[in-house]
């Protein structure tokens, strides 16, 4: 994407910023500047201030900031590219760039006006047609009046084999872009045939707000109760979360969304006058769904059926948070037997919805409470077994004191004491010795002495047996390590290759310690020091490696383009150099 300054500043100029906050919140003019309430965090007295003509805003409540491009971003969860494409488009302003790039735009716009144009044609149906009876009075059972159907869009996809076929056809949509779009397929006489038949209509829009594709409900007859629009170049069901384009305002500004199952229980979430509420389209929540929601907020409530199935999914989404590594606030909101979020506001139970929401509960009490319902407590054995099993969950809590404070309640009600309960957490796999993201504070790591490779390493500069120059101090984490390293490196430079460190000469106390420490060390004997240095240099590719990931995701593309760039380049020298020697042959011959 090649927009240049130029592009940039024409779009900065044709937009008003002042009408793009007035489309989410409340802007008053006071003394002849623009005040707002800011959309990026709750107030009830205006204190963003908007500067129309440089085109930027401030909040002096919460201190976000930026301009027309990071206003579109974060309003909509969108890239700097596509807010760019988005403002550009309403400013009618033809950004310059590769003809390959305009010409695929093209095309997505065209797919695009086919969904569209089916939208409508479903909405229409449901409203006006004769056939059509059965889905309004489905609706009406449902409690959804005319405003449901206009908010969000309902449809029914009348019963017929190429209804939508021909009216998009009649429309002048070409057959090819109506089958890529995913609204038909080719039959067995290779003529198109209608996807969608007999369904009451969901269009789905992604967080640009365009409609990319529908979920349908069967309403009489035979197949699947669900049926959503397959993969296409718009609709990708791993990166789109139904009712976030309408929840996404209320849930920046409450940093709160709550994941439901489908469909009916987001419209029940919005009936219910919490539009907190989205819902994955015909698949289950993966790490693009999170990485969506992290843009807009930092606690995710589960609220599914609390069935087997729905409990399942629980855990699974917290999986999930532990291998991206996500530091988010997931919850689980508390649903009676059998009860979806559509069935309770039907059956007026909203204050009970709210409140399920408002307490929901830690996953990490969630998983807990689920392995002591298993379990009797009472019995010893039992209760040692829940204990272990649930040491395992607190494991993966991030934060040290949340993990104390699990166990010490792990042990209380299993009567097995905090000592052996935090053992557990700490011998679990993937807990608190593992992962990047636990590394011990320097104080913690000094008392407990360095870490085996760190360790082999020094002992084999204490024998006079490794490559000076392929050491230095910077690669040991342990401080006193660092220290003693440094220490060997110099004495090392004036005794003959193969000859041992004196190390009775350190004056030190504390470095001499831990030499001798070392020197004691006689089992197991140290690994050959070409797999210490290689593990050193293993981990330390890795670190870097998420350095750079992490300077990637916080910069912004649009505006640091070089940095990002670089900081890309990087980071692909360093993935050659992590991968093995066979990937790097692939890549030399490649
Ligand atoms: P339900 O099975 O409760 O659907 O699933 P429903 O339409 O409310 O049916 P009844 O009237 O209770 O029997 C709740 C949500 O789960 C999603 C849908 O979005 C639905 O709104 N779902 C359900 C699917 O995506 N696929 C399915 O096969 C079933
Ligand atoms: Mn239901």
């Amino acid at each position: 994407m090649a927009a240049d300054r130029d592009d940039l500043e024409r779009i900065r100029e044709a937009v008003n910023l002042v009408e793009l906050f007035e489309g989410v919140t409340t802007v008053r003019k006071v003394r002849g500047s623009f005040m707002a309430l800011c959309p990026f965090h709750t107030e009830k007295t205006p204190s963003l201030s908007i500067d129309p003509a440089r085109g930027l805003y401030h909040c002096f409540g919460c201190g976000v900031g930026g301009d027309v491009f990071s206003f579109v971003q974060e309003t909509r969860g969108l890239s700097f590219v596509e807010a760019l494409e988005m403002l550009a488009d309403q400013a009618g302003i033809v950004i310059r760039r590769d003809p390959g790039a305009a010409q695929r735009s093209e095309r997505r716009k065209q797919l695009l006006e086919a969904v569209q144009e089916a939208g409508r044609f479903y909405n229409a149906r449901l409203k006006e047609a004769p056939d059509a009876g059965p889905a309004r009075a489905y609706l009406r059972g449902r409690g959804y009046d005319g405003e449901v159907v206009e908010q969000f869009e309902l449809g029914y996809a009348p019963d017929e084999f190429d209804a939508l076929v021909s009216h998009l056809r009649s429309r002048g949509f070409r057959e090819k872009d109506i089958a890529t779009a995913g609204l038909a397929r080719p039959a067995r006489n290779r003529r198109l045939v209608d996807l969608m038949r007999g369904r009451l209509m969901f269009p789905i829009r992604n967080t640009a707000g365009d409609m990319v594709g529908f979920g349908g409900r069967l309403l009489a007859g035979e197949g699947p109760k669900y049926l959503n629009t397959s993969e296409t170049t718009l609709y990708k069901k791993g990166e789109l979360l139904y009712g976030l384009d309408r929840s996404r305002s209320a849930i920046s500004r409450e940093g709160t969304a709550v994941v439901v199952e489908g469909y009916t229980d987001v419209i029940a979430f919005h009936l219910a006058d919490m539009p907190l509420a989205v819902a994955t389209c015909g698949t289950a929540l993966g790490e693009g769904h999170f990485d969506l929601l992290r843009r807009f907020a930092s606690r995710i409530v589960m609220a599914f059926d609390a069935d087997a199935a729905g409990a399942g999914a629980v855990v699974r989404g917290d999986e999930l948070r532990i291998a991206a590594n996500l530091d988010l606030d997931l919850r689980v909101a508390k649903m009676p037997e059998g009860r979806d979020p559509a069935d309770m506001v039907l059956e007026g139970q909203i204050p009970q919805l709210k409140k399920a929401v408002d307490s929901a509960e830690t996953i990490t009490r969630f998983r807990i409470e689920r392995i002591f319902e298993r379990r009797n407590l009472s019995e010893p054995e039992d209760a040692i077994r829940a204990m272990e099993e649930a040491a395992k969950v607190i494991a993966r809590h991030p934060h040290e004191m949340a993990r104390y404070r699990y166990a010490t309640d792990v042990a209380r009600r299993t009567r097995t004491g905090k000592t052996a309960v935090m053992e557990k957490v700490r011998a679990a796999p993937g807990g608190p010795k593992g992962g990047r993201t636990q590394q011990a504070p320097p104080r913690e790591a000094a008392a407990r002495g360095p870490e085996r490779f760190e360790a082999d390493l020094l002992r084999h500069l204490m024998a006079g047996a490794a490559p000076a120059d392929k050491i230095s101090p910077g690669m040991f984490d342990h401080p006193g390590a660092r220290r003693l390293a440094a220490w060997l490196l110099e004495e090392g430079r004036r005794l003959p290759p193969g000859t041992p460190v004196p190390i009775l000469e350190i004056q030190d106390r504390d470095l001499a310690a831990l030499a001798r420490r070392l020197e004691l060390m006689r089992d197991p004997p140290p690994d050959p020091v070409e797999d210490v240095l290689a593990h050193l240099e293993e981990r330390s590719v890795k670190r870097q490696k998420a350095e750079l990931q992490l300077r990637l995701e916080s910069l912004d593309r649009g505006r640091d383009e070089e940095e990002y760039l670089r900081t890309m380049e990087e980071l692909m020298i360093l993935q050659r150099r992590g991968s093995g020697s066979e990937e790097e042959q692939v890549w030399i011959h490649a």
